[in-house]
């Protein structure tokens, strides 16, 4: 009796997965996949829709980018080439950020086609610059799965910025295309330009909207700016969602997010700012808002108080440090000269070090 064989089972699973492999990189649909709202559309219309967008924007084997005349095709390929190669298992071929390993994420790998992104340097409701694109192909978004692509070399990340714009474009245009199919039931040929135009505005418009600060940032920030962020962390309105030690277990902390997700101010405590821990990255949360998200801007809040919002943003880096307990804050931005550096116990911070009385 010879014992029963794994080596054909196996030779047939290794077979499979070298093909499954190797069909991913190649086989690209013909199509890129419309929105629900475009399906929903009568089929002459839909067909219409269809069209237009082909013809504006290409298709995954021979995309185009929204409103250029001669685009660099071979930029736009290695775009497309590792956007299949890195992104697509999350994001989705057509950027619908619905790839099959997106299910079981939280938060939800990005939905390009709203046109909306997180972690911008341009104001509440406005678009990011490409280079806050480029920030977060680069660095990713520490605390969820959104990996940082740093090691690509720099021509690679642009092209990878270029193709997600490109998706990004062409899902606003089909939205723009289906409104105009719904409310006029026809798609006018002179309406292309105009609707192309209402697509791209906002995109060239960002590029002048960066947020810098009302006032400069601190050199340092010293136990008495944590103090001060504390009281208005408490006094703000933060509290309510963030909880009262940044954790977020709060019954307010809980929302939708514009893409129709359960969504949940992080834990401000674990030490994975997801849009940067440089001092001008949580100022500019803080300012700015989150968009698509329950975190709203303070612009206006605390233009009267600038000061406030360095404050806020030395809490918000002293919380976020809390965990790392026995381990020295960084020696910037804080200073060192206090008998507290060095120990940031969570269970202290209430009513220890930060408060306004105690610094
Ligand atoms: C393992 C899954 C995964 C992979 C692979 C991945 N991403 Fe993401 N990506 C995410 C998740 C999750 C988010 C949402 C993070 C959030 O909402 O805080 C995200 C968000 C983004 C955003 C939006 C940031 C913002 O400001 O809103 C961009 C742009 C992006 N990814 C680009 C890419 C590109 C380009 C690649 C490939 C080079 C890629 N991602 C690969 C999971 C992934
Ligand atoms: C209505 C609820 C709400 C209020 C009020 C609120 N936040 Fe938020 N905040 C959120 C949510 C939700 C997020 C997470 C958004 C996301 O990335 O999905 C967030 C994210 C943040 C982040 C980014 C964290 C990161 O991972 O990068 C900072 C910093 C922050 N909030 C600070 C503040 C401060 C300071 C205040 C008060 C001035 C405040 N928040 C008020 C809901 C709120």
């Amino acid at each position: 009796m010879s014992r029963p064989s794994i080596a054909g089972p196996c030779a047939v699973a290794i077979t499979f997965l070298a093909v499954a492999l190797t069909g991913c990189q190649q086989e690209l649909p013909d199509h890129f996949a419309s929105s629900s709202q475009v399906e929903k559309l009568p089929a002459e219309l839909r067909e219409q829709v269809v069209r237009i967008l082909e013809e504006h924007c290409g298709t995954p084997r021979a995309p185009r980018p929204l409103g250029i005349e001669n685009p660099d095709e071979r930029h736009v390929l290695r775009g497309r080439d590792l956007y299949q190669f890195y992104c697509a298992q999350c994001h989705g071929v057509s950027g619908d950020g619905a790839g099959p390993a997106a299910a079981y994420m939280y938060p939800r790998p990005r939905d390009y086609r709203k046109g909306i992104f997180k972690f911008t340097s341009t104001p509440y409701g406005a678009k990011p610059r490409r280079a806050d694109l480029l920030r977060t192909i680069t660095r990713g978004v520490p605390g969820t799965s959104m990996p940082s692509f740093r090691l690509l070399p720099e021509r690679d990340r642009e092209a990878l910025v270029d193709y997600v714009l490109l998706l990004t474009h062409r899902g606003e245009f089909e939205t723009q295309l289906a409104m105009e199919a719904e409310f006029e039931e026809e798609i006018a040929a002179d309406v292309v330009p105009e609707l192309i135009d209402r697509v791209l505005g906002p995109w060239r418009a960002a590029e002048s909207q960066e947020v810098h600060p009302l006032t400069p940032q601190p050199p340092e920030f010293t136990w008495q700016d944590i103090a001060a962020g504390k009281k208005a962390f408490l006094t703000k309105g933060c509290a309510k969602c963030h909880g009262e030690d940044g954790r977020g277990l709060t019954a307010e902390n809980i929302g939708k997010d514009a893409w129709g997700f359960a969504t949940k101010a992080a834990d401000l405590t674990s030490g994975l700012l997801h849009g940067g821990n440089q001092p001008i990255d949580i100022y500019r949360r803080i300012v700015s808002g989150i968009n698509g998200t329950p975190m709203p801007g303070f612009r206006n809040a605390l233009q009267n108080e600038p000061d406030t919002i360095w404050h806020l943003v030395a809490y918000v880096l002293y919380v976020s440090d809390v965990r790392r307990r026995g381990v020295l804050p960084p020696a910037a931005p804080f200073r060192r000269d206090t008998p507290e550096s060095g120990k940031l116990d969570l269970a202290s911070t209430p009513s220890g070090a930060a408060t306004p009385d105690s610094p």
